[in-house]
């Protein structure tokens, strides 16, 4: 068994600055160093992992012992293998990493892919005595549509582990007559489990499930031939016996091109087939891991809480529900009953309330102008308030002939927040918006 990680986990989004660049780099050891317990064998790098700086990774990569493979990129202050050997069970395997040409954050260029993976093939073949490796994978930052290039460019390179981030599919996909690609999606939410059966003699891999297919359909064809036969041998009439003499041709000519090696011209292929893992709530962290997690969290609340807020946090343009209360009754009470009210006390059980990538959508106001600007000026405006629903209405509450807050916020403003992705697309306008609305039946005290 060997494991790998195609790169892209590290990080996602644009470079991180200041207090976030801190807080990303936190994560990023914390899975490194995850990765290290779990016996990885190869990591390959994705463009946003190197807003992280690539001196920073490959100083912590090599701190947590995590071996990082970039075939054909180049960084001022990164230093990883442009290419690893494995031996596993007798069978040998060359990890590559590929990115598609052009120039990266971090002032990262790569070259043309095809060439530097050659160049490995021939460098890596040297350097074990003339062996060629029984597999090569490529740890692939290509883009997707350049993969078969590459693959047939280069025949030697087996099987392309997707770290683009694409949709996780459960199918090897053929990229070539003799290569795979397999996607397991982003984020490492999703572990591909990859078995493969070698054929003695192989060149290259084909699903497996194609092979087993034509197995079956091989054992069908011989059945039918054999009554076919049965059916010649037995037939008495001459034009009988030549309908069954025909059929009897045809057959042997379907199991001959049933036979045909699986994936087209150049030989037979081993069988590979993938199987997914949803890394869900409901697999337990390895307690090394568990250990590792709560620490890197409870880091991230104490330098969260530890940070000085430099904006107002209540008085501004937004007032606090506590403000509205008083004048609605009504809504107040309903909302309060509403799991909004305690969205802030979610992330603070959670040990995520200063995780920011976490905090916007669970305070009210947050990122917008006169809002908090950042998790430690949240306050008194934690949890889905009123004014995250209705606007700003500081105004409106000292003095309410002044402005109007909105009156009906719409399916608009839940989808700020309830964004198809961070809620597990649990959104259902027709469900959620009777849920939160609290209309005329309480009209405001104060009339
Ligand atoms: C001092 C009393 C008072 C306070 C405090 C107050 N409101 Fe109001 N609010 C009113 C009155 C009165 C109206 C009705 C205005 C009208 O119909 O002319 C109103 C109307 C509204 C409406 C309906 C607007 C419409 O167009 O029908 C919303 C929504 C609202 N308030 C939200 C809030 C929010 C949110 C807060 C707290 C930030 C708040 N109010 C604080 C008195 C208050
Ligand atoms: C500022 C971000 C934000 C906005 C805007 C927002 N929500 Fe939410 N909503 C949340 C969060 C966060 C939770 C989860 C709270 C928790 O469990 O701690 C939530 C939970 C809910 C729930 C409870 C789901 C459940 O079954 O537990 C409903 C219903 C809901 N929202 C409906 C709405 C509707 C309808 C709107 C628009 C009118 C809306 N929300 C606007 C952030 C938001
Ligand atoms: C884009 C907005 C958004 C961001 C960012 C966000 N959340 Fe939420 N969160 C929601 C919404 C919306 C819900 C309610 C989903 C529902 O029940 O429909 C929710 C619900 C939750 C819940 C309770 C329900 C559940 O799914 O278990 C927890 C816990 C939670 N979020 C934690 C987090 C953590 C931890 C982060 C940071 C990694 C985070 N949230 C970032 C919008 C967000
Ligand atoms: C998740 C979004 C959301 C939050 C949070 C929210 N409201 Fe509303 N509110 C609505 C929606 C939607 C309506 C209009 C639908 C309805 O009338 O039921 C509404 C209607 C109102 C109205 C107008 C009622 C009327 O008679 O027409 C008032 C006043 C109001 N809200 C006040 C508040 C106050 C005060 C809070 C905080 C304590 C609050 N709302 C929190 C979504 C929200």
């Amino acid at each position: 068994m060997a494991v790998f990680d195609a790169g892209g986990s590290l990080w996602a989004g644009a470079p991180p600055e200041g207090a976030a660049l801190a807080q990303a780099r936190r994560k990023a050891e914390l899975i490194l160093s995850t990765w290290a317990a779990d016996g990885i064998d190869a990591a390959g790098l994705g463009a946003d992992d190197l807003g992280l700086d690539p001196a920073w990774i490959t100083k912590t990569g090599a701190a947590a012992g995590v071996p990082l493979v970039v075939t054909n990129l180049q960084c001022p202050g990164l230093s990883a293998a442009p290419s690893l050997r494995l031996e596993r069970g007798g069978k040998s395997a060359l990890i590559l990493g590929l990115w598609s040409e052009g120039a990266y954050a971090s002032g990262c260029t790569a070259s043309p892919p095809a060439a530097a993976a050659a160049a490995a093939l021939v460098a890596d073949q040297a350097a074990h005595g003339g062996q060629a490796a029984d597999l090569v994978i490529v740890l692939s930052q290509l883009i997707e549509d350049e993969v078969p290039a590459v693959a047939r460019t280069v025949p030697a390179l087996d099987l392309f582990l997707d770290g683009k981030g694409s949709p996780s599919t459960p199918e090897p996909r053929p990229v070539s007559p003799s290569a795979l690609r397999l996607s397991s999606g982003s984020r490492g939410k999703v572990l591909g489990i990859a078995t493969i059966r070698w054929m003695e003699g192989a060149d290259g891999l084909a699903p497996l499930d194609a092979g087993e297919a034509l197995d079956k359909r091989r054992e069908r064809i011989a059945q039918r031939i054999t009554s076919a036969e049965r059916q010649a041998a037995g037939a008495t009439e001459p034009a009988a016996r030549a309908r069954a003499e025909e059929r009897l041709a045809y057959l042997r000519e379907e199991l001959e091109r049933a036979s045909a090696p699986v994936a087209g011209a150049g030989g037979a292929r081993s069988g590979l087939s993938l199987r997914l893992v949803g890394l869900g709530a409901d697999i337990a962290d390895a307690p090394q891991a568990a250990a590792a997690l709560s620490t890197a969290k409870a880091e991230i609340e104490a330098a969260g809480a530890a940070a000085t807020p430099s904006a107002p946090r209540v008085g501004g343009p937004f007032a606090g529900a506590a403000a509205c209360a008083g004048c609605h009754p009504g809504p107040h009470a309903q909302w309060a009953t509403t799991s909004h009210a305690g969205a802030w006390t979610t992330l603070v059980d959670a040990q995520r309330s200063m995780d920011l990538a976490c905090w916007g959508c669970h305070a009210t106001g947050a990122r917008q102008p006169g809002g908090p600007a950042a998790p430690a000026e949240v306050g008194a405006l934690g949890g889905v308030q009123c004014e995250a629903c209705h606007g700003p209405s500081a105004a409106h509450a000292a003095n309410p002939a002044s402005t109007r807050p909105l009156r009906a916020p719409g399916v608009e403003v839940c989808v700020r927040c309830h964004d198809g992705a961070q809620d597990g697309g649990r959104f259902d306008a027709a469900t959620y918006l009777p849920k939160v609305g609290h209309g005329t039946a309480a009209a405001p005290a104060g009339g």
